[in-house]
């Protein structure tokens, strides 16, 4: 983990992409990403839920056994699914259970409101994650996906989110649709690297969720990602293709 905080301070840039099954953990690990999250945006991409508030911690810790298999290489980070890390004693013995199924480390969402579960995560030899910014465990409550840190009152909590996941033993923390100059003075007020999504150029690094940077969502896609290819096209491409050859050919 000092690792990453020496990257930051050479400005070398992270990369971290997400991936939820073997063949993509693997593929993304032969690439060279720095950072595999098994995020619990697998809710929504892979398991077709609404939002990430319906991700149980078993289906955690089954994509996160999956995911393992294939990382050989790059950080493999497990995210801790909502209502898992409510008390510190849940949080400690959840993310364990994460570890457990091949994560070496652990992310969880909140700042200055969950120091207590981070510190006892770090205590516990458990690297932890935080993430912090729109969030996305409480888009009910938040009603939607809304950019943070706009107004110096946000900026300001923001900042002291950041001082304290920082404080309580946080290797990293991400940015989630933080304003780009809420971002910036983040990025150069603390010693760990933050990790941007949405959130503008200059934090220490970026992460985007796979499915979205290869189009194989193509029923919403965030405005700040430009998709590099476009795989959903590509697999309706190969099933036309396969069934008008089976329709066409004689039994
Ligand atoms: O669940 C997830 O994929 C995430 C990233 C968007 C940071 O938390």
């Amino acid at each position: 983990m000092d690792d990453f905080r020496a990257r930051k301070r050479r400005r070398e840039r992270i990369t971290a992409l997400t991936a939820y099954d073997y063949p993509t953990a693997r593929l993304l690990d032969e690439s060279g990403i720095d950072i595999i999250l098994v995020g619990d945006s697998l809710g929504m991409v892979v398991l077709g839920y609404s939002d990430t508030t319906e991700v149980t911690l078993d289906e955690m810790l089954h994509h996160t056994r999956a995911a393992a298999r294939g990382v050989k290489r790059a950080l493999l980070v497990a995210d801790l699914s909502a209502g898992t890390y409510e008390t510190v004693e849940a949080a400690t013995a959840n993310a364990r259970r994460l570890i457990d199924a091949g994560a070496q480390a652990v992310k969880l969402e909140g700042g200055a409101s969950h120091t207590a579960q981070i510190a006892a995560i770090a205590a516990a030899g458990i690297p932890l994650m935080a993430h912090i910014g729109m969030l996305p465990q409480s888009v009910r409550e938040e009603g939607g996906y809304k950019v943070k840190g706009r107004g110096s009152v946000e900026a300001e909590r923001l900042l002291q989110d950041a001082r304290s996941v920082e404080a309580a033993g946080a290797f990293s923390v991400v940015l989630e649709i933080v304003a780009a100059d809420t971002a910036r003075r983040i990025t150069d007020a603390i010693g760990i690297p933050t990790i941007g999504i949405g959130s503008g150029e200059h934090c220490d690094g970026q992460i985007l969720v796979t499915h979205d940077l290869i189009g194989l969502y193509p029923w919403f896609t965030p405005k700040f990602v430009s998709p590099e290819v476009h795989v959903a096209e590509e697999i309706r491409r190969a099933a036309r293709i396969f069934i008008d050859r089976t329709r066409g050919s004689v039994c």
